[in-house]
């Protein structure tokens, strides 16, 4: 009898493997990520852990049961004090789990981090990052930017950025002195002038609207705490649409400008969005939808979640307004609505409008619709971050990513006119299986594109390979001011790279 019963489990464990293996390995299960090595300073750093079963098994699904990752971090010398903020890990639904910490102080000898399962330490924990380890607002930058670029994995070629820079093989600094101010701040004045020198940056605002500046301000600062910026002088266009429409072989030809949001028919250089970068300085502190965040707030399992389309948005785009009808009418099929008006009032009475929803219960939903706002609509990236299909209307807008994504890969495609929506929403829901391979492929690619420590990389190089082209130094011009590195006496941090006497030559 006993025997009998033991081949019987293992048949059952052979057929069902949730079951037959239920327990994790606290030594087979995988820990990985930048947040575990002692030179990569992020403003919240972050790994993974991969739940395995004791068989070996990568757990596909949250292991069942009460006990959870646990992970306590500490300073390496108990004479050290530092303040670590570090909540529980992240479940992502997935098997995996994602840990996200901010120091609110450097630490000279290391850091200890622990990670156990039950009471005992899972893979090779404890890990011991070997001190320095700075905190986000340590002046530390690393002055070799091919020793930084290394530490944070940066791949050698960002495609977007080889494409931006083919239209600009020189860059005349003194060209676009002349001529940005006079042609591009009068009709939108949203461009931002910047000169780093000396790892120090400088800018004036050419324009009304360019409180967005803070956004690139803030970014700027941190990459500038972290590596040394090559001498560079550049212009970001803070507004919503790109600006840049000449032609190469226009006369003149086109100016390099550094732009937010790219389209097709334009050659503004592209950067990681305001939205993107703000919320990955911010996580854990100001914002609540980040890119971290969102992975463990994905909403039920697929088989659960709600076989309609989503769409929850303000009225910036007359396919906003279309989509509602197309709701109205099919209420199995689309579930959409808009949450403010503003750009069509008198649409209101018609359509009506609806309370705005959280971002993570936009994930009850199968299926998320992606319409244009202004220009890119930019809760893609969140989008796909989640575990629903996206349907994305064609676009000519795209931010830096997206060059990577394919259609039918990592989403479905939609007319821009959005006439074959419905068909599309009837595709996925007859092709269930296709539909959630799409869904996880894309938010596969977008949870390896858009890790904070990839944005840092992206940023870097726009910057690296602009320097490489200019025709002549950059100048810290009239009227330009520093832009200082906040105040952050409260906290220790002895950069062990500056040398006091040579500092600030
Ligand atoms: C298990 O998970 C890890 C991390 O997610 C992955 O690299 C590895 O390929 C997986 N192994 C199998 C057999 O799927
Ligand atoms: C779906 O929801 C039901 C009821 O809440 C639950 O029992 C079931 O386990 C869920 N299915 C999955 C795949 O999570």
């Amino acid at each position: 009898m006993g025997s009998r019963g033991c081949a019987l489990l293992l048949l059952l464990g052979a057929a069902l493997p949730l079951l037959g293996s239920a327990a994790v390995s606290p030594e087979r299960s995988l820990v990985w990520g930048p947040g575990l090595e002692a030179g990569l300073a992020l403003p919240v750093r972050y790994f993974y852990i991969q739940a395995v079963s004791a068989t070996g098994r990568n757990f596909s699904r949250s292991p069942p049961g009460r006990t959870q990752f646990k992970v306590v971090i500490k300073a390496l010398s108990p004479k050290e004090v530092t303040r670590i903020y570090t909540p529980h890990p992240l479940d992502r639904n997935d098997g995996t789990f994602l840990m996200r910490y901010r120091m609110y102080g450097s630490v000279r000898k290391g850091l200890k981090i622990e990670i156990l399962y039950g009471d005992k330490h899972v893979a090779q924990s404890p890990y011991i990052l070997k001190g320095p380890v700075y905190h986000e607002y340590c002046d530390c930058p690393e002055e070799d930017p091919e020793i930084w670029q290394n530490v944070f994995s940066c791949p050698s070629q960002e495609p977007q950025i080889t494409k931006d820079f083919i239209s600009f093989p020189t860059i005349d600094l003194q060209r676009m002195f002349k001529e940005i101010p006079s042609k591009f701040s009068q009709t939108r004045g949203a461009i931002v002038h910047y000169t780093i020198v000396n790892n120090h940056i400088y800018r004036r605002s050419l324009g009304k609207y360019t409180d967005f500046k803070m956004f690139s301000d803030e970014m700027l600062l941190s990459l500038a705490r972290k590596v040394h910026l090559p001498n560079v002088e550049f212009y970001l266009n803070v507004g919503d649409w790109p600006v840049e429409y000449r032609k190469v072989n226009d006369t003149p030809g086109p100016i390099p400008i550094i732009s937010w949001c790219g389209s097709v028919d334009s050659r503004d250089i592209v950067l990681p969005t305001y939205d993107v970068t703000h919320s990955t300085l911010e996580t854990l502190r100001g914002v609540t939808n980040d890119l971290l965040s969102i992975q463990g707030n994905t909403g039920p399992f697929w088989d659960n979640k709600t076989e309609q389309a989503l769409f929850r948005g303000r009225d910036s785009r007359e396919e906003r307004l279309y989509l509602v009808k197309l709701s109205k009418e099919n209420p199995e099929l689309l579930d959409a609505g808009i949450t403010g008006y503003f750009f069509f009032r008198e649409k209101e009475k018609e359509l009506g409008k609806v309370p705005l929803m959280g971002f993570f219960d936009f994930f009850k939903y199968k299926y998320q619709v992606n319409v244009d706002g202004t220009v890119a609509a930019y809760r893609f990236p969140y989008l796909l971050l989640g575990d629903s299909l996206v349907l994305k209307q064609d676009s000519q807008y795209y931010e830096h990513f997206y060059t990577v994504l394919k259609p039918w890969k990592h989403y479905v495609p939609v007319k821009r006119s959005l006439e074959d929506l419905l068909e599309k929403i009837k595709w996925a829901k007859e092709n269930d299986e296709e539909a959630q391979k799409i869904a996880k492929e894309g938010q596969s690619v977008a949870r390896e594109l858009l890790q904070p420590h990839r944005l840092y990389c992206y940023y870097y190089k726009v910057l690296q390979k602009y320097a490489e082209r200019q025709a002549s130094e950059p100048e810290i011009r009239d009227g330009m001011e520093l832009v200082p590195q906040p105040d952050d006496r409260d906290s220790v941090c002895s950069c062990h790279r500056k040398k006091p006497l040579r500092e600030d030559l």
